[in-house]
């Protein structure tokens, strides 16, 4: 029997202090991947202990040198993708492209905050006293703990770390539940690479080893990717720890504007991309297609058609292109929302929820299989269907007459923001959509997946309070401090505050 997967503390494999494992299950067949420890809030406290002994050392280095221990990564990243985008479609199920796509992706976040490590960072602010220089300076906050979800299980971890790592941070990190063995092989190449003892720490686990890295006092920044409920809790729980920070980026029921001077081809490609891709279990999928009344009819049957056919089956065949759901309590949880969905009235129009038998392939019969499930619903109706996010292939058509205000307007009836996107040919419609959509990550003839690393990632009002990702997680993982030196012997004070001392013998 193969060995049980350890944590990664302080620079040794550990089996920790819990006596309890877990399995990683391969959601296109049920078969186990790996057994693994199950962190406990002891291993979680070991890892915090080394990583703020590691600190000052680690904050000693320079930027740059800090950086070529990640230059050794992005290399690793390179040189295995294939096998490792291979991990990724049996540990997640989402098929080969995305899987080998997402290993780029974490590649290209290395390559992004390594290549800034060659940037200064701060700012020379003039000051209103010629004979003062001020500065902005960044200074690394400490210990970052970063809680990562299943669907991006290389590139969401090293979102996090890399620019956390590069700016002189020190790491604790608990990879989802789901994808323990993509977190294994992480943990791994840290280990090849010889970074320093503490530097970087993986705990295994479930939400007791998360919340045990949010509630500690000696984690200064908490990076959250995952589902708003978690988030919510984890910022809460942050917000009673006066001086700590967190950066959560949750889900979305995120929606494409589809007017009535789209390019249909463009509206069909984009709104598929969105809503199948992953088999909608990004946060920026797309489950809500808000279409002109003018194009509704044929959007609606270009866009059945393809949801009818739509190639489901094997990940790892090049020709699938959609895997399964990631577990089978998800495939009951998106059951029950199609089955809402007919209970609050909607006209359903595709429902692959069970698949044909014939569809599953041979020896996948124990995998997590959904189809698309499509309906059209009013705009205006209080549904939770079309609200609440549902993070599979669940998708609503919202038929919409009038202008593009009228469009935006149904657009942001959801109390989350995080993507959205607007197909039109028309410059004036795809503006007002720009600045008027309530969200993070918005799109023009485009799908609203597939952003791009160098670009902040985050969503407005339940899909996150911060920017957990790329150039933004600056922000969250630095302490900003304002430098003024004078080059006068006087002191001259800004505002036209007097710098006189008077005294009781002034008068
Ligand atoms: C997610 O949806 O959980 O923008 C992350 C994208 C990817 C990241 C998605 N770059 O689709």
């Amino acid at each position: 029997m193969e060995a049980t997967h350890d944590h990664y503390i302080d620079g040794e494999w550990t089996d920790g202090t819990g006596r309890e494992t877990f399995e990683s299950t391969n959601p296109a067949t049920g078969d186990t991947l790996g057994t693994f420890r199950r962190g406990t809030e002891s291993d979680v406290d070991q890892a915090l202990t080394a990583a703020e002994a590691a600190e000052s050392e680690w904050r000693a280095l320079s930027r740059i040198d800090r950086a070529e221990y990640l230059w050794d990564i992005y290399h690793e990243l390179r040189d295995r993708h294939e096998e490792l985008g291979t991990i990724v479609t049996r540990e997640c199920g989402k098929e080969i492209s995305e899987g080998k796509a997402d290993v780029t992706e974490a590649w290209h976040m290395v390559e992004w905050a390594a290549g800034d490590a060659r940037h200064p960072k701060g700012d020379v602010v003039p000051s209103e006293i010629p004979e003062k220089d001020a500065y902005m300076r960044r200074k690394p906050r400490g210990v970052v703990g970063c809680i990562t979800p299943w669907n991006f299980p290389v590139a969401i971890p090293f979102w996090h770390m890399a620019v956390a790592l590069i700016e002189g941070n020190t790491v604790v990190w608990k990879p989802a539940e789901q994808t323990p063995l993509c977190g294994h092989v992480i943990a791994e190449m840290f280990d090849d690479i010889g970074i320093p003892d503490g530097v970087f720490n993986m705990v295994q686990g479930f939400g007791d080893a998360g919340a045990a890295i949010v509630e500690d006092q000696r984690v200064d920044t908490v990076l959250f990717t995952g589902s708003a409920e978690v988030g919510q809790q984890v910022a809460q729980t942050v917000a009673e720890q006066p001086g700590k920070l967190a950066a959560c980026e949750m889900g979305g029921k995120n929606g494409i504007v589809i007017t009535d001077e789209a390019d249909l081809d463009i509206a069909v490609h984009s709104a598929v991309m969105s809503s199948f891709k992953t088999t909608g279990q990004r946060c920026v999928s797309s489950e809500r297609l808000i279409v002109h009344e003018a194009i509704y009819d044929e959007f609606k049957d270009r866009f059945v058609e393809v949801a009818e056919s739509v190639a489901v089956g094997d990940p790892l065949e090049e020709d699938t292109f959609m895997g399964p759901l990631i577990e089978p309590e998800h495939v009951e949880k998106v059951t029950r929302y199609n089955e809402l969905a007919r209970e609050e009235g909607v006209d359903v129009l595709v429902d692959r929820t069970e698949l044909d038998p014939a569809e599953i392939p041979d020896g996948h019969e124990d995998g997590n299989w959904v189809g698309p499930f499509v309906y059209e619903a009013d705009p205006d109706a209080p549904l939770r269907c079309t609200h609440e996010e549902v993070f599979g292939p669940h998708v609503a058509l919202l038929e919409y007459s009038g202008d593009i205000e009228r469009a935006v307007e149904i657009h942001n009836d959801t109390d989350y923001g995080l993507a959205g996107a607007v197909i039109s040919e028309d410059y004036r419609q795809i503006n007002y959509y720009r600045d008027h959509a309530e969200v993070g990550l918005s799109y023009g003839n485009l799908p609203c997946i597939g952003a791009e690393v160098q670009l902040p990632f985050g969503g407005v009002k339940k899909s996150g309070n911060g920017y957990p990702s790329a150039r933004e997680v600056i922000e969250a993982v630095t302490e900003r401090t304002a430098w003024t030196l004078n080059n006068s012997t006087d002191i001259e004070m800004a505002q036209g505050l007097s710098a006189d001392i008077k005294t009781a013998d002034d008068d």
